[in-house]
């Protein structure tokens, strides 16, 4: 087992004036690598995130006999087209750690096997609902067990003979939507899904990419996207963006400190993930996305995103919280800071996360003083411009939540307040290097010990 982390934070960080580099893209790196093993041909996949989230991608899809080489900046993957995964055993044991992305995609792609698997993750990902993706491919034919079961570990049955279905996704989730376009890949005739809330796209942008046989229709409320199965897929060159889900962090503390600036490039600027951007020039945040534009390579707007401090105004949110959920959690630290009430609304997602994200930020912004209200689809911020840090301390228990570490680092860094942050080694999940960029490029007092 990994050893465990935790890291104690010293004091406020000083101002800055930066370009940084962050890590490339988690949702983007987990997909180039499941669509590369449907495709004909080796597809060679450049600055992939070399997270454990996406090595645990990685490990599962050797044990399902695709051939994965990494050299140099380059990964290789040799995939073999549709249903080509080479399954030796009765049943198939499938790791996927810490990530959520993972298990619901793959059993997308799993689902339409005549085979058994079974599927199983870290404590942290065996509580998480799978029943979002068991009911939509068990419509298609596969079978989950123990019956009745929502949460890893489960053995799936694939089908043989999948059935093209009409789904309608509301929860604005953008691995439900994945895991069935996924499985309908494999599928005959055309699968329909219903987008009532919009979430990130990175799926149907890469599968026009490799020239899938996929449609996307914007209607009243949402997208509908049609997909015909069983077109062959050609292996692709591919070239992975920046996180700008990760980037929010350092945007966050460059906010949060008096007089300072960062800047961050080639940052994935896909419509569906910078609402987070959206949210802050609301709130009257200096940020601008420079030189975007859209990549010929990935399909996918990239850009500059340039930051300063700022003097912020509280914000009410109520919808699209699909497209900016993974920000919640820093989100919430920025409007701890910004004097005045926010409220955050239909956040009901965010219980179904690597841990219960508002009731765990609550937690930790309580310990700093500032008031929150939490229902089970609301959060209500009272936010201050001044806290004082005399006779507090933050302490961070929440395990195998990498958002709930980094937000609270932000929060510990901005406001001087010191901390001790648990289970720290699980924000290698997303953000691999996250301590060395704030330690030693941006001068950060932190003390790490191994326990
Ligand atoms: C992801 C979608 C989101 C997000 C997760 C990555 C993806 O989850 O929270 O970090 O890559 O599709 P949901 O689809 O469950 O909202």
């Amino acid at each position: 087992m990994k050893k465990s982390i935790s890291v104690s934070i010293n004091g406020k960080i000083k101002k800055f004036n930066k370009i940084l580099k962050i890590v490339p893209d988690k949702s983007i790196s987990i997909r180039a690598l499941m669509l590369a093993s449907q495709c004909i041909g080796v597809s060679k996949i450049k600055n992939l995130l070399e997270s454990e989230d996406v090595l645990n991608c990685v490990q599962a899809l050797k044990n399902l006999g695709v051939k994965i080489v990494k050299k140099k900046n380059n990964y290789f993957v040799y995939g073999n087209g549709l249903n080509s995964f080479d399954i030796k055993k009765k049943i198939t044991k499938i790791f996927v750690g810490n990530s959520g992305t993972t298990a619901r995609l793959l059993s997308g792609l799993l689902s339409t096997y005549p085979y058994q698997f079974y599927l199983y993750g870290d404590k942290s990902m065996n509580k998480r609902d799978m029943n979002r993706v068991i009911i939509p491919l068990e419509k298609i034919g596969c079978f989950f067990y123990p019956r009745k079961k929502s949460t890893l570990p489960l053995t799936m049955q694939g089908t043989s003979m999948p059935l093209a279905q009409t789904h309608i996704e509301k929860r604005g989730s953008a691995q439900v939507k994945s895991a069935i376009l996924f499985s309908a890949l494999s599928t005959p005739g055309e699968t329909t899904i219903e987008e009532k809330n919009i979430s990130r796209n990175h799926t149907e942008i890469f599968l026009k990419k490799i020239s899938a046989s996929i449609k996307i229709k914007k209607i009243k409320k949402g997208n509908l996207i049609s997909l015909k199965g069983q077109k062959n897929l050609l292996a692709f060159n591919y070239n992975v963006g920046f996180d700008p889900s990760s980037a929010a962090f350092i945007i966050a503390l460059t906010l949060l400190t008096p007089n300072s600036k960062s800047i961050i490039k080639n940052v994935v600027c896909n419509p569906t993930r910078i609402k987070y951007i959206e949210i802050l020039k609301k709130m009257n945040a200096k940020i601008k996305i420079k030189n975007l534009r859209k990549d010929s390579n990935s399909g996918e707007f990239l850009g500059s995103i340039v930051t300063e401090s700022s003097n912020l105004k509280p914000v009410s949110i109520s919808k699209d919280v699909g497209m900016f959920i993974d920000e919640l959690p820093i989100l919430f630290v920025i409007a701890a800071m910004t004097r005045g009430t926010s409220k955050f609304k239909s956040i009901s997602e965010l219980a179904h996360k690597e841990s219960s994200r508002a009731v765990e930020m609550k937690k930790i912004l309580e310990q700093v003083g500032i008031k929150c209200k939490n229902t089970k689809n609301s959060m209500t911020i009272y936010g201050k411009s001044k806290i004082k840090n005399k006779g507090k301390f933050i302490l961070v228990k929440t395990k195998g939540d990498h958002r709930i570490c980094m937000s609270s680092t932000i929060l510990s860094l901005a406001t001087g307040i010191k901390s001790k942050i648990n289970n720290f080694e699980t924000v290698d999940t997303s953000f691999p290097g996250f301590i060395s960029l704030i330690k030693n490029k941006l001068g950060a007092k932190i003390e790490i010990k191994k326990n």
